[in-house]
């Protein structure tokens, strides 16, 4: 397997090593700065014989050393600063994504994509309009990490391990996720048994915040932990073809009732990327809540205002509208 990673950050960077720790395959990273991705990527195979893994890692600054990958994670991008929402660095991030997109498309036609530069529901959705690849080779990373955190505050609030605790996050990447209690258990007993309405309101609301309240402590950058290891867990779905449910960022054409927009939900994740997409029966309360997620990513999107001059290379066309 070849995995390559664009942009050379804390996130790319952290997706790098965890991904080699893991042994998935050759990595490649890339970014623009000159030396940046060449020093971390020497630092990180020094590291290999403490840490014990036999991936390598090589860091470019040339697109063409993505040629024929399996994989490609997206990562380059700017972060949020303390006060701004994802969606703030819709302008910036689209014409970055936009030379990305070309270049994967140029050298890797035939890799899995996943995206993980915010805003991210817009990105994914970027990516897969102008890369012209089927929609089950383009997804976003989002669920895993706001389920991850929401699993964290769970785990924290009633002092259990981690690994007895399910949850699940759908909708857009930001403030208007949703945390579903209803599909969240502690060793198989449901969360509204476990922790009062009032006590879960306040989870589900760290939990929205949980990006945000490190953009505040780091005042330079965003969390980059986190999202890797969320990248990590679905690269190694797709590496190992675990068929594993995880929630992620997937084109929609009418699940949940949403048609030609990229949201969260769960997806069932294997060696073809999304191999399908689980609908669950929400209550009406829960699908209203998605309906507004869904109509903020679709202001996003139509702030990127798609035209077809933005296609490149494939057969997107008769997708975009
Ligand atoms: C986060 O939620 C960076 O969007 C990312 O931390």
């Amino acid at each position: 397997m070849k995995i390559s990673i664009i942009g050379g950050g804390h996130v790319g960077a952290t997706c790098a090593f965890l991904i080699a720790k893991r042994d998935l395959g050759e990595v490649v990273l890339v970014d623009v700065v000159e030396g940046l991705p060449q020093g971390t990527a020497l630092d990180m195979m020094q590291s290999s014989s403490s840490e014990g893994f036999d991936s390598k890692i090589f860091g470019t600054n040339d697109f063409e050393d993505i040629a024929d990958s399996d994989l490609v994670i997206v990562t380059a991008g700017f972060a949020r600063k303390p006060g701004m929402s994802r969606l703030d660095l819709l302008t910036k991030n689209s014409e970055i994504i936009k030379l990305v997109i070309e270049n994967i498309v140029k050298f890797a036609s035939n890799a899995k994509v996943i995206v993980v530069t915010n805003p991210l529901d817009a990105m994914t959705y970027l990516s897969l309009k102008i890369s012209g690849f089927e929609k089950n080779r383009v997804f976003g990373m989002s669920g895993v990490l706001d389920s991850a955190r929401f699993k964290y505050f769970i785990a924290d609030e009633l002092s259990v391990p981690m690994s007895v605790v399910s949850a699940l996050v759908i909708g857009s990447h930001s403030e208007l996720m949703i945390p579903l209690p209803r599909f969240s258990s502690v060793s198989e007993v449901p969360l509204t048994k476990l922790l009062s309405e009032r006590k879960i309101d306040s989870i589900i609301e760290k939990t929205k915040k949980g990006g945000a309240q490190i953009v505040s402590y780091l005042k330079n950058g965003s969390a980059f932990y986190a999202p890797a290891a969320s990248v990590a867990e679905m690269a190694e779905a797709i590496v190992k073809d675990k068929k594993k449910v995880l929630p992620a960022c997937v084109y929609l054409e009418g699940e949940y009732g949403l048609n030609d927009i990229c949201l969260g939900v769960p997806a069932k994740i294997g060696k073809d990327g999304i191999e399908e997409i689980i609908e669950l029966k929400l209550n009406p309360e829960e699908q209203s809540f998605l309906n507004k997620s869904a109509e903020s990513v679709k202001e996003g999107i139509e702030n990127l205002k798609l035209h077809r001059s933005d296609l490149f290379e494939g057969d997107t066309r008769k997708r975009v509208n």
